[in-house]
């Protein structure tokens, strides 16, 4: 959620922190602050909205400081508010500290520390760490923050300064992502690499319970027993570029632009020029591979979407059942877990907190984890046995789009390696398949040329004050992803809904106010679809409908059509999401929305 960042160097640290609280703002952006330390005082500065308050403010101030850190908040515990954002400080302004994660006990906590005299300015759960580190603190800051950590029930990513120690920078971890950047003669903390990117691409990926000590040049990274311990540098695979905008008007749409070539990636990455499949860095023993009885995904939001696909696809080309889960549902229920089953975790972020705490739960009965996830070194990476990489790149916007067909892909390639070990499928099958899958990045493209006719029809549409989305088969969770893009960024109520359920309920809703989506592509389902539309229709529903190129007859009935070319149904999710993607992404823009800073929501969702 919150994004947090720190340095400590030569450079300017205010213009430094706040370019990377820019870079972290898709994290959460109701308030944001920054804390400097200068001449051995604390300087704060913080704000109600967007960074760009926060920087307008800072440019009538002139700050020497070599240290200071910054936060950007998605508000759990009290509203967005200047007194609510962080950094936040002890009584005596000589502690100021951001924090991303939950202090779960922090009510507990509040209570015992204002008994003994403690003053909280803020109605934050992070509060009461800046006030227990000062109480526990005598000589050394680092010991302090341990004791203070053993004491704290929940999440937490944090950056700290301190007067007394005005070259340091402190950091800890628990179940939210932190990373410390390496730089010459600079250093960084930083939830997520695009706010470092531009200076380093060196970075220590911190663990859980580990604190570090940072000054500009040296990084020391201590246990709760204070004891100091190795760690390893890694090398980010990306570059500063491929989180930028580069001239769209919105990162979401730049993502969308972004499909084919990244599918292409994929095939290059797990596919070799004979067209077999190749995931080299599996680590499951292909015996295992061999005798899968179960599958069982988890995932949330738009990667929840992307299991429900892949059920579909695993389904219909190896003889694995699969079991699909929103991770937070998981995590509370009794799953039968039975011997010879894989799990697999699908994140974009990989630092989703339900979905690691339901990794966390399956790793108790010894069953081996498989993610399928974005972001390289997040903690669902590893803390997996095995991983693919989606490859997508950094995704900025907050509503998914690149990495879910990515996502897709990946399910697609991974069953085809499944079925080949499995002899399920025959050469020549394998190779019609993989001819189709090639196909899409060019029939895709053809879908992003058509943008404009989109743009109409969703000009048309974005009046409506509530939507239906209606999909069979495997493009029911197509509708379902369709649904949550158009009220993520529009706001518009939205439903995504299997078309032969529309009888047992949604169906009251229709009106000539309802507008319906409906994915109607050419498939063995193709006359269900018409015959939900003849009912549609027959209550004065307006609908929109996604069909396949060369269908003239559903002209009779509908005047709103998107044609997607032609492919096979099995893969056609792959082209139906791209042109709702389009779909939403006009309904928002036009309406003159923050499309990639939706309300209330935030990138990553480390807390549950
Ligand atoms: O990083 P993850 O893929 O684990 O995130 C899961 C969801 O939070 C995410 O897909 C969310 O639903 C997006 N805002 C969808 O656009």
């Amino acid at each position: 959620m919150c994004g947090i960042i720190g340095y400590t160097g030569n450079k300017n640290v205010t213009s430094v922190i706040l370019k990377g609280l820019k870079n972290l703002e898709y994290r959460g952006y109701d308030s944001a602050g920054i804390a400097v330390l200068d001449n051995k005082k604390i300087f704060i500065s913080k704000f109600k909205g967007r960074i760009s308050d926060l920087e307008n403010s800072l440019k009538k101030i002139k700050i020497k400081s070599q240290i200071g850190l910054g936060h950007t908040r998605w508000a759990t515990h009290g509203e967005p508010s200047k007194k609510n954002a962080h950094p936040h400080t002890d009584c005596f302004g000589k502690i100021a500290l951001v924090h991303n994660g939950i202090i779960e006990n922090h009510d507990k906590l509040r209570k015992e520390l204002k008994e003994k005299g403690c003053k909280f300015k803020s109605e934050t759960d992070t509060e009461v760490i800046a006030h227990l580190i000062s109480k526990f603190y005598k000589k050394s800051l680092r010991k302090a923050l341990i004791k203070t950590l053993k004491k704290l029930k929940g999440s937490y990513a944090l950056a700290i300064i301190n007067t007394d120690n005005p070259e340091k920078l402190l950091t800890a971890r628990c179940d939210s992502p932190l990373i410390i950047g390496k730089g010459k003669n600079e250093n960084f903390i930083a939830s997520d690499a695009p706010a470092i990117l531009e200076h380093t691409k060196k970075v220590i990926y911190l663990k859980d319970y580990q604190v570090a000590e940072i000054s500009k040049n040296k990084v020391e990274v201590f246990n709760f027993k204070n004891k100091k311990i190795p760690y390893k540098v890694n090398t980010l695979a990306y570059d500063k570029e491929s989180a930028e905008k580069k001239g769209y008007k919105h990162y979401m749409l730049k993502e969308i632009y972004e499909q084919p070539k990244i599918l292409s990636t994929l095939f290059a990455q797990y596919l070799t020029p004979s067209g077999r499949t190749k995931f080299t860095n599996l680590n499951l023993k292909r015996d295992f591979l061999k005798n899968i009885k179960k599958i069982t995904i988890v995932a949330c939001g738009t990667a929840y979407h992307a299991g429900l696909v892949g059920k579909y696809i695993i389904e219909s080309l190896t003889d694995i059942p699969v079991e699909v889960d929103l991770s937070s549902e998981f995590r509370y229920r009794n799953p039968i877990i039975k011997k010879k089953s894989l799990f697999i975790a699908i994140s974009q972020s990989g630092e989703t907190a339900d979905t690691l705490a339901a990794i966390r739960k399956i790793k108790q009965h010894n069953v081996k984890i498989l993610s399928i996830c974005n972001v390289l070194g997040s903690s669902l990476t590893r803390e997996s046995n095995s991983i693919i990489y989606t490859h997508a790149g950094p995704e900025i916007g907050v509503a998914s789009t690149k990495a879910y067909t990515a996502q897709l892909m990946v399910l697609y390639l991974l069953t085809l390696h499944l079925a080949t070990l499995k002899n399920i499928l025959d050469k020549t099958k394998l190779k019609k398949i993989i001819s189709s899958l090639k196909k899409i990045p060019h029939l895709q493209k053809q879908i992003l040329r058509n943008d404009k006719k989109i743009k109409n029809i969703a000009k048309r549409h974005l009046h409506f004050g509530a939507f239906l989305y209606l999909g069979r088969n495997i493009n029911f969770p197509t509708a379902l992803e369709g649904a949550l893009k158009l009220k993520e960024i529009s706001y518009i109520p939205a439903e995504g809904y299997a078309a032969g359920e529309m009888k047992h309920g949604p169906i009251a809703l229709i009106d000539e106010y309802r507008a319906v989506v409906c994915i109607a592509n050419n498939s063995l389902i193709y006359e269900k679809m018409v015959s939900n539309i003849r009912e549609i229709l027959a209550r004065r529903g307006k609908i929109v409908v996604i069909a396949t190129k060369g269908n003239k007859n559903i002209k009779k009935y509908v005047k709103e059509i998107i044609y997607i070319p032609k492919i096979e149904n099995l893969f056609s999710p792959l082209l139906v999401t791209v042109t709702l993607q389009l779909f939403a992404y006009y309904i928002a823009q036009i309406k003159g929305y923050d499309v990639d800073k939706p309300r209330n929501l935030a990138k990553s969702v480390t807390v549950e």
